[in-house]
């Protein structure tokens, strides 16, 4: 069984989810590079080692049952235990994602990735998490899909994205009812947003570089057993669901 802590980020082979690993990874701990592109994912594992991370390369696609179920016992095999699970892969679906004309096939592709491939990582790695003594999940999710703040007047919360943005409203929702199952367990989980990051999910367009995006998943990631669960947070604190 590993003594450092270990760590998994999804989505870990570039944007914010490689800021994340790398930001995991100067704490000393061991980070498992879970990416579904072999030469992305090989290529990040050989700079995260240069910076001297112990950073392992997990092939996995989220939104891929057996994927995922090797994912796990390749982190078995190596470590025998899970303490941090970033849940970061994601994607668009593609733009524009009008209501009147949003194809299915976008909202399936949109709800697999970001919900249901979020779900299928998780229970795959909660029997590793449970051999932890601090477990933590993170979900990465976006302001975009609260809400409350799609109902406020002025509030910025990007375009219509009718795949998009309520994949994060469910995430947020599920995230909770993962809390509701887990409140007696020493497992805290919670939704982050990393806010408008320039990356290929937007075409660069972000704001924020990614290593500002990785902070509020790194500080997740690292909270104290007094932590909170069930929340949804962001660099400025608490955001409206
Ligand atoms: N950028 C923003 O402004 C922003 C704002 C709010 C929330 N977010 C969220 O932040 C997270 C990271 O996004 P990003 O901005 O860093 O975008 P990104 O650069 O496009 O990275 C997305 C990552 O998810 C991976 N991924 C997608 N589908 C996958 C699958 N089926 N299995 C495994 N990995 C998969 C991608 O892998 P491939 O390279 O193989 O495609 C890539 O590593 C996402 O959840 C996103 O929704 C981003």
């Amino acid at each position: 069984m590993s003594e450092q802590t270990v760590a998994l980020v999804t989505g870990a082979n570039k944007g914010i989810g490689y800021e994340i690993a790398a930001g995991l990874g100067t704490l000393g701990w061991t980070i498992g590079v879970g990416a579904r592109d072999e030469q992305g994912r090989e290529a990040a594992v050989a700079k995260l080692r240069a910076a001297g991370t112990d950073a392992f390369g997990v092939p996995l696609d989220v939104i891929d049952d057996t994927s995922v179920a090797a994912a796990a016992g390749l982190i078995e095999e190596r470590t025998g235990r899970l303490d941090v699970l970033v849940n970061n892969a994601g994607i668009t679906g593609g733009m524009p994602q009008t209501p009147t004309t949003v194809d299915p096939a976008t909202m399936r592709a949109a709800l697999e990735t970001n919900v249901i491939g979020v779900i299928r990582v998780t229970n795959a790695m909660l029997p590793l998490l449970r051999r932890s003594a601090s477990p933590r999940i993170v979900n990465m999710s976006s302001s975009v899909g609260s809400l409350t703040l799609q109902t406020t007047p002025g509030a910025e919360t990007g375009p219509i994205a009718t795949a998009y943005a309520p994949s994060k409203t469910l995430l947020n929702a599920i995230t909770v009812q993962y809390a509701k199952e887990l409140h007696d367990t020493n497992i805290l989980i919670n939704a982050a947003c990393p806010g408008f990051t320039a990356t290929d999910l937007n075409g660069f367009r972000g704001v924020r570089t990614p290593e500002q995006g990785a902070a509020i998943a790194i500080r997740l990631a690292t909270l104290p057993d007094d932590g909170p669960t069930s929340g949804f947070f962001d660099d400025a604190g608490t955001v409206p669901w």
